[in-house]
């Protein structure tokens, strides 16, 4: 039997990862290597849907491919690669566009969301139909299990709908999905709105990115959000800021939460930034130096992606046959 296989993606809508998409995602994406046969993408198609700048952009995946390695993405082992290097996926995005009901696209809570951010004169097509392309960039590979944060779950759940759909129409073809989401940093939070999630699409001091100064990055950890008390104890509902640290603490250091909070008896808030920029910073170094490595070799980094698409459309492409020729193409 074979390796149950998975397959996520991120934006290259900022140049750097921050804190909630390296513990929610990337790390875990690392993690799933071993024992997993995953796929691993920038999805540059998804980049776009909200107006961009194309030198910027170009960029920007290259920025992201590099980060994805230096977080630990193998390619010998995983088929890491860029989206928009395999034209199945936006091939197969529109037959699954017209099985989608319109209605059950509008129901998307993220492009609610999104939209009611920008407002309807700036808010595009693409951005309502990016939840159908997710699920194309999916089903094309049959990945069994897709790692994503809390606040992608209902796009998996339209994924599994439109996979079930397509099968029951047209005849078995799709793998359903599920969603793959580690309880324990499911969630990370913004340091100065606690309550919010990090996001990059809410830049302020709150927000860690992995490619920021060493400097930058302890100074917004030492001016994160706390609560009034003075007790280090995990408490989501009167403590959130007090608990993001501890969740962040506890994922980079290995050590549970009891076990912090056994640790900080007796100590206050300050000596718990202190710890968590020290944790951050013990493993954001070395990243960084990776990272500047390979952008400084193009070439290299260029002839990994064009090794990684080709191993992707090796799946992909018969998958899109397959779907054409059902559906009478
Ligand atoms: P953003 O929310 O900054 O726009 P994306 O939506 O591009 O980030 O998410 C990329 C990946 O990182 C997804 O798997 C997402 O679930 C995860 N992720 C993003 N923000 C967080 C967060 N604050 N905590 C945990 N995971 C997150
Ligand atoms: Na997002």
């Amino acid at each position: 039997s074979r390796r149950p296989r998975v397959l996520s993606g991120m934006q290259p809508t900022n140049a750097s990862l921050h804190l909630g998409n390296y513990l929610g995602a990337l790390r875990q994406w690392v993690a799933l290597q071993d024992d997993h046969d995953a796929f691993y993408c920038v999805v540059d198609l998804h980049a776009i849907t909200a107006g961009h700048d194309p030198a910027q952009l170009r960029e920007r995946t290259r920025v992201t491919a590099a980060q994805y390695l230096a977080g630990g993405v193998d390619p010998e082992r995983s088929t890491l690669f860029v989206q928009s290097h395999v034209p199945e996926h936006p091939q197969l995005a529109w037959v699954l566009s017209c099985i989608t009901g319109f209605g059950e696209a509008s129901r998307m809570t993220q492009f609610k969301d999104k939209s009611a951010r920008a407002g309807a004169d700036s808010t595009t097509v693409g951005l309502f139909t990016y939840p159908i392309l997710q699920a194309a960039d999916i089903l094309l590979y049959h990945a069994d299990q897709v790692p994503v944060g809390e606040d992608q779950r209902q796009h998996i759940e339209l994924t599994r709908d439109l996979g079930g759909r397509f099968n029951t129409r047209f005849g078995d073809t799709f793998v359903l999905p599920k969603a793959y989401i580690p309880e324990a940093t499911a969630k990370i939070y913004d340091l100065q709105e606690p309550t919010a999630k990090m996001s990059k699409s809410v830049a302020g001091s709150g927000l860690i990115e992995l490619l920021d100064s060493p400097k930058t990055i302890e100074k917004r950890i030492k001016s994160a959000v706390t609560d009034t008390g003075r007790e280090v104890v995990a408490d989501a509902q009167n403590k959130p800021g007090v608990t993001n640290l501890i969740t962040i603490l506890a994922a980079f250091s290995g050590r549970p939460v009891a076990q912090i909070e056994q640790d900080f008896a007796g100590r206050g808030y300050g000596d718990l930034k202190k710890e968590v920029a020290a944790a951050v910073l013990d493993v954001v170094v070395p990243f960084q130096q990776r990272v500047h490595e390979l952008l400084d070799d193009p070439a290299e980094l260029d002839a990994v992606l064009a090794r990684g698409a080709e191993k992707a459309r090796e799946v992909a492409a018969p998958t899109l046959a397959t779907v054409y020729e059902r559906v009478g193409f």
